[in-house]
């Protein structure tokens, strides 16, 4: 890539991953279901989710319209399809979270924060300043068609399991129970998993390092979480279901 501090930042940052997911292991990350004091004051979620995602949307536009060649149709789709998440993310899911919700201690808003600013930054630098962009003829090539089924199936995945939780939620304001439908047949928390998939895509779809670190820490921010919830599902409600799985439908 010839920029040496850049390989050094990817490779800490990835190490860091390393370390991050040890602890969440047996530290959950204390909003929702896992609030506790002791974390700072409380946001609203509405707020804390727009302070936390809007930057990964706005800091990726500079990234891309001041890059060589922003009109490039490779850079054009690139771009379109990190907004086509982050716009939602953003700017769409903080408006439809569903009465009742958890507010979000500052430390978990600054962590999210940090988090996007600094895989935003290594996206855009990586992907869109110092990274080459394809030509036209990546459009047929199998990694980006392979990449593109992976990120929008999901995306499917994520927003069917959002959707079905909203909805369910807001029929019994302010209550925990077993998500019913769906992606919920087979998984405990099919959100999560559906994000693993989706930027397991972003990866492969523009094959570069920068994008598998952000799909590797997206597992250590969730792969932890989707075990915790999972347990305590079990926990929780006797009459769990058995069939539905943490990780892998009908395995794991
Ligand atoms: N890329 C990343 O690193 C990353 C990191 C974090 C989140 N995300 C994404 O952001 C979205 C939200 O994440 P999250 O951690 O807030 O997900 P979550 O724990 O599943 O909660 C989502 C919403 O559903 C409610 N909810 C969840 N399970 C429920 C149940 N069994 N009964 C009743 N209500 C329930 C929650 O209420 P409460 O707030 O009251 O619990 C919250 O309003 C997900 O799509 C996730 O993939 C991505």
């Amino acid at each position: 890539m010839g920029h040496g501090w850049f390989f050094w930042f990817l490779t800490s940052w990835t190490a860091l991953g390393g370390i991050v997911f040890v602890l969440l292991l047996f530290i959950p990350a204390p909003y929702g279901r896992y609030d506790r004091k002791g974390w700072g004051p409380e946001l609203r979620p509405r707020t804390a989710w727009l302070l936390m995602e809007a930057p990964a949307s706005l800091l990726m536009l500079f990234y891309w319209a001041t890059s060589r060649n922003p009109f490039h149709p490779v850079s054009l789709v690139f771009i379109a399809i990190w907004q086509s998440h982050y716009i939602y993310r953003a700017f769409i899911y903080p408006f439809r979270l569903p009465a009742g919700s958890h507010a979000m201690p500052l430390s978990v808003v600054l962590f999210g924060l940090v988090f996007n600013g600094v895989n935003t930054l290594m996206n855009g630098y990586g992907i869109f300043w110092v990274g080459s962009i394809p030509d036209t003829t990546w459009f047929l090539d199998w990694r980006f068609l392979l990449g593109l089924a992976f990120f929008f199936l999901g995306m499917y995945v994520n927003r069917r399991a959002d959707d079905l939780l909203r909805t369910q939620r807001t029929a019994q304001p302010g209550k925990y129970f077993i998500p019913q439908g769906g992606p919920f047949r087979w998984l405990s928390c099919p959100n999560y998993s559906g994000e693993i998939f989706q930027w397991c895509g972003w990866a492969i779809l523009t094959w570069s390092w920068p994008a598998g670190t952000f799909a590797l820490w997206t597992f250590v921010n969730l792969g932890p979480r989707i075990f915790s919830h999972h347990r305590w599902y079990r926990a929780t409600f006797p009459g769990y279901p058995k069939e539905r799985k943490a990780l892998v439908p009908y395995l794991w």
